[in-house]
């Protein structure tokens, strides 16, 4: 058992003081972790890039705005649409790209490490940070 608790956060977070420590849009901070997880937050507008985790599903909580994700299947693409409060898992293997017209702040669950723009991906516009997080006030 791995007794080293410098991973986790000794108070309480409160998310919405986290999520004023950063104006960095598609660049999540680290909130905390859980065993081998991260918990990042991230704000988010306009387009992601097209990516795909081929070891790891990627969880997904809408803290504030609307996000939607476009999901490449083998029949074809399609969208999913979240509101504030609504939760989605982008299963391993699948092709996604998140976007929010009108801005949005998420929450993700994922092992640590994971890039934030995959494993494979698109050319990686500028306004994208491909990163596997970033320490919360950093
Ligand atoms: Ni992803």
């Amino acid at each position: 058992m791995n007794k080293d608790t410098s991973r986790t956060t000794p108070e309480p977070i409160l998310l919405s003081d986290a999520l004023k420590t950063f104006e960095a849009l598609w660049s999540p901070r680290i909130v905390t972790r859980v065993n081998d997880y991260d918990v990042r937050i991230s704000k988010v507008r306009g387009e992601h890039v097209w990516h795909v985790h081929e070891d790891t599903d990627e969880f997904f909580l809408v803290l504030d705005g609307e996000l939607a994700i476009r999901l490449r299947g083998t029949d074809g693409e399609r969208t999913v649409t979240l509101a504030r409060g609504a939760v989605f898992v982008v299963p391993r293997g699948t092709w996604h790209k998140p976007s929010a017209a009108d801005g949005a702040s998420v929450l993700f669950f994922e092992p640590s490490g994971t890039p934030s723009v995959g494993d494979r991906h698109d050319a990686i516009p500028g306004h994208v940070d491909a990163t596997t997080g970033h320490e919360l006030g950093s």
